[in-house]
């Protein structure tokens, strides 16, 4: 076998963020950049001879070419064996399953998430780990340092493998084995809901749905899966051809981006009781009654109280987590039935070792992403199933399934307020100016609100111990309430600040209040600590959700 050795300058920009390597394309593409990432992915891995990798992508732009480039250095590097989905494609989940299913070494998933695509879009580059799920921060830390070190890489010569046709084919004496890209995953999917129950509801005239995919992953598994399999009409998947650039999107399935979907079940004589979205992989979903939204915190808390009555889980869970800055809905739950409940920081990586200790079933994060032990990462298609087979369980609508849940656990008034693009050093000297504040607020009042604990959160993993600093500003208030801030870890624009509100209230009498009015005491409180305006310009947020 013929190895070229290419010799290369180090960068020292590689650090993944929340969830992998997130560049602009035009970043991504500059020459041996992708190349030196995943030269120092292998540089990191110690058992590569022989093993099995996973690769697959959400098929935005660039991702056809860094497949081929990555295949022709994983035969380089050593491995036997590297499934590829159809095409190049893998929804997240999906890529997780397949790690998971055979055994591999790990992952690589070519995606930036919910990040706008095409040329002038956003690239990404994640690895998974034998269990399935996310780089714990020690991997991805010596993934930087090994980027940084990098003076030559490491591929075979150019060979094409014809993705788009499966079958298995040889790359410089490596396997390459071009597999189904939804197969697998519905068939695991089929172990844990009832599709006969899902599919007499899909078919049924009493029901209605939509799956907006975004013009993104999600659109062969939505029509295979939904439309295909369980019987629903053709009409059901909207946006469902992926598309490079998704169609000019932003495949982020929230109130502000899925608005095609928003408009149609919001409509005022809308005929649909059912929507729900994913984002560019496929491990986002934002689920809608008709003219009603639930909050991605009342959505992991309302599954897991129902979780019996799902077959996959019907002998109950074993606990929940959540990221800290998500509603402590899920809490609720918890205590009620009896089991852990557990604080993360931000990010699907903090969930794997607890769902691998087996401390937890289900666990989810405010930013539209819930999952479970079935695979190492969240779940888009999967929460739809789960709603829809609670959906054909409890035959009744959204919106009383999540009142109904209210009224027996009170109701956690949440949003978060997001604020893109703002200049770096503005967001550093906010964040700086609220750490100087923290030791003296406790004890303060605002109003009717007592600040009861001021900090910066700390994680400590109660698995193997590893300890995680400054995961996002809190401010607990006596009451419950919250106010949360964090810079996001995912942006490749400036810096984008994330203000998580949250208000406690158990009297069923006060349900009805619009969600942004119930937390205006807490933006004023905001506005007071934080000084956004002063700091940054803005007035108000860009993104609500
Ligand atoms: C965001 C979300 C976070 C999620 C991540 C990857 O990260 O807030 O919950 O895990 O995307 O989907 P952030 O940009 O806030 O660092
Ligand atoms: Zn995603």
């Amino acid at each position: 076998m013929t190895i070229q050795i290419i010799k290369t300058t180090p960068f020292d920009d590689q650090k993944p963020g929340t969830s992998g390597l997130r560049k602009s394309v035009k970043h991504f593409k500059k020459p041996d950049y992708l190349q030196t990432f995943v030269q120092a992915i292998f540089n990191t891995l110690d058992t590569i001879q022989g093993s099995t990798l996973i690769l697959g992508g959400d098929g935005r732009y660039f991702n056809r070419e860094a497949i081929q480039i990555i295949l022709r250095m994983a035969a380089a590097a050593g491995f036997g064996r590297v499934i590829v989905g159809q095409g190049g494609i893998l929804s997240t989940p999906a890529a997780s399953n397949l790690i998971r299913q055979y055994q591999a070494l790990g992952g690589i998933i070519l995606s930036a998430s919910h990040n706008a695509g095409g040329p002038e879009g956003d690239f990404g580059i994640k690895f998974n780990g034998a269990n399935g799920g996310p780089a714990p921060e020690s991997m991805t830390e010596a993934m930087f340092a090994a980027a940084k070190q990098i003076h030559e890489y490491h591929i075979v010569p150019l060979n094409p493998i014809p993705v788009d046709k499966l079958g298995t084919y040889q790359l410089s004496g490596m396997q390459v084995e071009v597999v189904d890209s939804v197969s697998a995953y519905l068939a695991l999917m089929e172990t844990l809901f009832d599709f006969d129950k899902i599919a007499a509801l899909l078919t049924s005239d009493h029901f209605k749905m939509r799956f907006d995919a975004m013009h993104a992953v999600t659109g062969p598994y939505g029509h295979r899966i939904l439309e295909e399999r369980l019987g629903a009409p053709v009409d059901t998947v909207i946006q469902g051809e992926p598309l490079a650039d998704f169609g000019g999107g932003h495949p982020d399935p929230n109130q502000t981006h899925a608005h095609e979907l928003m408009a149609m079940l919001y409509a005022r004589n809308s005929d649909i009781d059912f929507g729900a979205a994913s984002d560019g992989d496929g491990d986002r979903n934002m689920i809608l009654g008709k003219r009603f939204f639930v909050t991605p915190s009342d959505s992991l808390a309302i599954l897991a109280a129902n979780a019996r009555l799902i077959p996959g889980y019907k002998e109950g869970i074993a606990g929940i987590a959540r990221s800290m800055p998500t509603s402590q809905a899920p809490d609720r739950v918890a205590a009620k039935l009896g089991i852990p409940c557990f604080e993360t920081p931000t990010g699907w990586k903090f969930f794997g070792n607890l769902l691998d200790a087996g401390k937890i079933t289900l666990c989810g994060e405010e930013s539209f992403g819930t999952g479970s032990d079935h695979v190492r990462e969240k779940d888009g298609l999967w929460a739809v199933l789960f709603w829809l087979n609670l959906l054909a369980e409890k035959q009744d609508s959204v919106e009383n399934i999540v009142r109904k849940h209210w009224a027996e656990y009170g109701r956690n008034y949440y949003s978060r307020h997001d604020y893109e693009a703002i200049d770096m050093q503005d967001a550093n000297a906010l964040v700086d100016a609220l750490q100087a504040q923290l030791s003296g607020l406790a004890g303060k009042s605002f109003g009717a609100l007592s600040v009861r604990a001021a900090d910066n959160f700390t994680y400590t993993d109660p698995v193997d111990g590893s300890v995680s600093k400054n995961q996002g500003i809190r401010i607990l208030f006596t009451d419950g309430s919250r106010i949360i801030f964090r810079l996001s870890g995912t942006g490749t624009q400036g810096a984008t600040l994330r203000v998580y509100l949250e208000k406690y209230e158990a009297d069923v009498s006060k349900h009805d209040q619009d969600v942004q009015d119930a937390l205006a005491d807490l933006l004023a409180i905001v506005q007071t600590v934080a000084r956004i305006e002063h700091f940054t310009g803005r007035e108000a947020a860009d993104v609500v959700t």
